[in-house]
């Protein structure tokens, strides 16, 4: 994929503020630090277009970025970081779920998890939320690069029976750090963006 051109448009909190619904788009949730923002940094070639953080928390907006004018890569807000309070975690659910019933241009949402750990108990619940939702839910496995070759199909396996996906569900692990996976994750993009 020939980037020409990746910019953010607006960093939004409310419907009000989304871009126009004229490019198509997908969103990428999951924990925070799970690798979000990283992801669309490499799917860009980008080092800085999406910020990250070392320390979970750092995107706190639904953040759109428009990518050769022809659609947008959304960095959601991360769940399950520990030191939010209750009401700011309700402020969370309400936002993401304006976004994702909302939103008409919304193709597809990608669900990230750390290939290191199993699923939580959250990602289950944003997993079966996004097939509610209607979306194919295609798992994006982050940080490949933390787990030996020798162990990653036992952590793949344990993700697809935590997430209850099924055989032909698509999972796709990468790396930000060795880019691994970013053409089988533009490939899956570009087939979504055919339809
Ligand atoms: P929030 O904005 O807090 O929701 O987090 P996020 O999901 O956007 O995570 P972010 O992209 O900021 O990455 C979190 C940390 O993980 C950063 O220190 C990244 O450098 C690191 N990281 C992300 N992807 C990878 C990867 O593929 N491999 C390794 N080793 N580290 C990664
Ligand atoms: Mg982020």
């Amino acid at each position: 994929m020939k980037i020409k051109s990746a910019e953010i448009v607006i960093s939004a909190v409310k419907p009000s503020q989304y871009p126009e619904e004229d490019i198509p788009e997908i969103a990428f949730a999951g924990r925070s630090n799970v690798g979000k923002s990283s992801s669309i940094n490499m799917l860009t070639n980008r080092r800085k277009l999406a910020r990250t953080s070392s320390s979970p928390g750092k995107t706190q907006t639904i953040n759109f970025y428009r990518i050769n004018n022809e659609f947008n890569l959304v960095d959601l807000p991360g769940y399950g970081y520990a030191k939010v309070s209750k009401s700011n975690k309700e402020q969370w659910g309400k936002m993401i779920e304006t976004y994702l019933t909302s939103r008409k241009n919304l193709l597809e949402v990608f669900q990230l998890v750390d290939i290191r750990h199993k699923p939580t108990d959250q990602d289950q619940q944003m997993y079966s939320w996004i097939k509610h939702f209607g979306f194919n839910g295609i798992v994006v496995v982050t940080k490949a690069d933390k787990v030996s070759r020798g162990q990653r199909q036992k952590h793949l396996k344990e993700i697809r029976e935590t997430l209850q996906m099924k055989k032909e569900d698509i999972l796709i692990p990468i790396s930000a750090e060795t880019r691994e996976g970013k053409d089988e994750l533009w490939s899956v993009i570009h087939e979504i963006f055919r339809v």
